[in-house]
């Protein structure tokens, strides 16, 4: 599906949002001789998220764009211009809060990966801890799957369950499945190159 071109890394960029735990954990494994891809460019819808430390920090690219409704369309069209310049071929959105457009989708076909917070089918979309703690679910845990003109609902590349203890709280179980998360987009990754 994805594949990389002699002993070449595979071009990425990380969509981020927020506190990037899983881009620096992405970073941190691209640099390994096993993994498949190198992080080449980091993009944000936000200007102020804490995760852009990253560029500096590994000295990679980066970009904050206005992906705003009304700007979604053209902020999208200078995106892909943008992934196409940096030769990127694949796209892991890591906590990245913005429903991207059918069309953007179809362009990178089959070429971006998503993890998100819940054993997927189970909790699509946002307030997932709140959502299964209050429904005194036993399980949780977290999904890498592709990603489709749907919301979470694109194949699943790979899940990880994690056990609910009696007097977890949302913060407890968000913290308990990001350490988890870390662990299961790089394997899911390799998973994806062995396809
Ligand atoms: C992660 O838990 C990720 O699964 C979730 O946001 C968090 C981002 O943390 N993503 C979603 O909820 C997407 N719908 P991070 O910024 O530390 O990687």
């Amino acid at each position: 599906m994805v594949q990389s071109t002699g002993n070449k890394k595979v071009k990425t960029a990380v969509f981020i949002s927020g506190t990037g735990s899983n881009l620096k954990s992405l970073i941190v494994f691209s640099k390994t001789k096993e993994s498949p891809i190198s992080v080449n460019l980091i993009i944000s819808n936000k200007s102020k998220a804490k995760g852009l430390n990253y560029s500096k920090i590994f000295k990679i690219k980066k970009k904050v764009l206005d992906f705003k409704k009304k700007n979604l369309v053209l902020s999208e069209r200078k995106l892909l211009s943008f992934l196409k310049k940096n030769n990127i071929k694949l796209i892991c959105l890591a906590g990245f809060m913005i429903i991207l457009s059918k069309n953007f989708i179809k362009k990178f076909n089959g070429k971006i990966l998503n993890i998100h917070p819940s054993l997927l089918p189970k909790y699509k979309g946002l307030n997932t801890h709140k959502r299964v703690l209050n429904n005194k679910e036993k399980y949780s845990g977290c999904t890498v799957h592709f990603v489709n003109s749907k919301l979470d609902s694109g194949k699943i590349i790979l899940q990880k369950k994690v056990k609910i203890k009696k007097n977890e709280t949302e913060n407890s179980l968000a913290k308990k499945i990001l350490i988890q998360e870390h662990k299961l987009y790089p394997k899911a990754i390799l998973k994806v190159f062995s396809l």
